[in-house]
């Protein structure tokens, strides 16, 4: 196959559709019942089918799993259970040779608390220089058992655990954003400066093409107890806009990832960055610069209703201050860390009610671990949920999304239209979020049920129908989204994706959007090259302009565009 030159380009990126792997639910190789580096590259023709441009790869390092690999043991390996090194190159490879690009997540803001350096600290005792990578504090107290400060993590207890010194008693106590398994990093160290940059040379060697940043806006700190009167970090209001929290988007973030473009602009094409960044748009433009990692994402559609105005309005706001910073957006529905979006459509409670007032979704649904970080399905919540609308608002966000300008990031299974499992037995719950908080949550497990590659099997073809059982267990119901069924049934979910990426790859333009008149429940808006978008929020069915029909989100549409419906046309 000839090299296209989209894919040659240094530019790549920036208009990509780009598929999430969560590599141990995508594919399981080895029978072992956890997916494999192994499963990825057996699927690289799946992949190549559906027509995406790049995969960003969640994290597939050595690993305790008390975050789903968010937890680094070594950044520069593969987790035996999934991988080896080896596998990584042949599984790049392969992707390359299909014209696929990678992504891998890189994690800076913490390790795991089984990362040599953390070891080396809490053995080396208080003052230690290897105590200094890390935030270690005294404790309050007569003799320091209350944490330095009321501040909390984001999974839920205190953000402070304290360690036992080598003389056995118990002593100081280090900083964790999110799990006391995850110690914070002190950025302010050049060891660990250098190190991030050692490990993003040994990647970018091995051919990765781009890193995800996690948790992007909170490797700076300023952990002076002058801040200590702030009561909990996880408020990040008071302080968020200037730059001056103590954890959150500090301005001096910006030196870290300014080193990291000088580092990816040594490579041909430059190594991209896209920052998980929690931060207001005009803060993300700051992460998305030329300077900095070139993109942040926008989470803004995924955390909005479906609702003509309030798409609007995030899309025009992104727009412009995509067009300001020279950046692109990326637009997400679906990811490992929120409920999967036919199903958070479905959610009766997300939808309006009869009379038209909209119901507060609160009841049903959690606001994920940091503030405004997605949705999470409440602890013992009995969501009821309509999955017909649920997909048909789906598939039309999803039509809309592949039509806007910047890149479109989709998460493994959403292309199947798979839901939410929503009822998974607590004892086989993995995420922290769970454990630490059930009283209000029930974790992100829901999202990360490993695959149904056919509608048979012990594992729905995850993995060997002799070997382990998959690691999350599979509903019975998995068997009708299952990709063998889909594609020998005209119109499903999984062909509908491969329709709409094959004519987004055809129609990609540049970066410009055109709104006409959307009213009411109605979107219009057109890309160069007379590709226009239409999207009828509404419920009921609106006249279409006449032109060529390219594509629906749902079936048998010819004059009229039905309710929760998108088309794209050439008018
Ligand atoms: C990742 C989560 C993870 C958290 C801590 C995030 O933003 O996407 O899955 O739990 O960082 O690493």
């Amino acid at each position: 196959m000839p090299t296209s030159s989209s894919f040659l380009s240094p530019d790549w990126w920036r208009q990509a559709a780009v598929y999430q792997i969560y590599p141990r639910s995508f594919a399981d190789a080895n029978g072992d019942g956890i997916g494999d580096l192994a499963g990825i590259t057996s699927r690289v023709p799946y992949l190549e089918q559906l027509g995406i441009d790049a995969v960003w790869l969640s994290p597939f390092y050595p690993s305790h799993l008390t975050d789903g690999g968010y937890d680094v043991d070594d950044y520069r390996d593969v987790d035996p259970r999934i991988g080896t090194l080896g596998d990584f190159d042949e599984m790049v490879g392969a992707l390359h040779e299909a014209q696929i690009k990678i992504i891998i997540d890189i994690v800076p803001n913490h390790c795991s608390n089984h990362h040599e350096w953390f070891t080396a600290a809490v053995a080396a005792g208080p003052g230690s220089p290897e105590r200094e990578r890390f935030h270690f504090r005294e404790g309050k107290g007569l003799s320091g058992e209350l944490p330095p400060n009321s501040w909390g993590a984001a999974f839920g207890g205190p953000a402070w655990t304290r360690v036992q010194e080598p003389d056995g008693t118990m002593g100081q106590w280090y900083f964790h954003m999110f799990s006391p398994e995850q110690p914070d990093w002190n950025w302010d160290h050049l060891d660990v400066q250098n190190d991030f940059l050692e490990t993003l040379r040994f990647w970018s060697d091995r051919g990765a093409d781009g890193f995800r940043v996690d948790v992007a806006h909170g490797c700076a700190k300023n952990m002076d107890p002058a801040y200590d009167v702030i009561r909990d970090i996880r408020d990040i209001t008071p302080l968020c806009l200037d730059g001056q929290h103590p954890t959150h988007d500090r301005d001096e973030i910006h030196a870290i990832y300014r080193q990291w473009r000088t580092l990816f602009n040594q490579y041909n094409p430059p190594r991209i960055g896209v920052a998980e960044a929690w931060v207001p748009p005009h803060r993300a433009a700051l992460y998305a610069s030329k300077e900095e990692l070139g993109q942040a994402f926008s989470f803004e559609l995924l955390k909005a209703d479906f609702n003509a105005h309030q798409f609007r309005s995030i899309i025009e706001k992104n727009v412009r201050e995509a067009a300001g910073h020279d950046s692109s957006i990326t637009w997400v529905f679906s990811n490992h860390d929120v409920v999967r979006h036919v199903t958070r459509y479905g959610l009766t409670a997300h939808q309006d009610s009869e009379d038209g007032q909209h119901i507060d979704v609160s009841r049903l649904l959690e606001n994920s671990p940091y503030d405004g970080h997605g949705w999470l399905l409440r602890g013992g919540s009995n969501a009821e949920v309509d999955s017909d609308s649920g997909t048909r608002r789906a598939r039309a966000a999803t039509l809309l999304m592949l039509a806007l300008p910047g890149s479109a990031y989709l998460y493994q299974g959403e292309e199947l239209g798979l839901p939410e499992v929503g009822d998974l037995p607590d004892e086989v719950r993995q995420d922290p979020a769970f454990f630490r908080d059930r009283e209000n949550t029930i974790g992100r497990d829901g999202c990360r049920v490993p695959l149904p590659w056919t509608a048979t099997g012990t594992s729905f073809g995850f993995g060997d129908d002799d070997g382990e059982l998959p690691h999350l267990p599979q509903p019975a119901w998995f068997a009708s989204y299952a990709v063998d069924t889909q594609e020998q049934t005209i119109g499903s979910h999984l062909q509908f994706y491969r329709n709409a990426l094959a004519l987004r790859r055809e129609f990609q333009a540049a970066e410009e959007l055109t709104w006409h008149g959307s009213e009411g429940d109605v979107l219009h808006f057109s890309r160069p090259g007379n590709w226009h978008c239409l999207t009828n929020f509404g419920k009921e069915a609106v006249p279409l302009p006449a032109g060529e029909l390219l594509i629906g989100s749902a079936g048998g549409i010819t004059d009229e565009l039905p309710g929760e419906a998108s088309v794209w046309m050439k008018l």
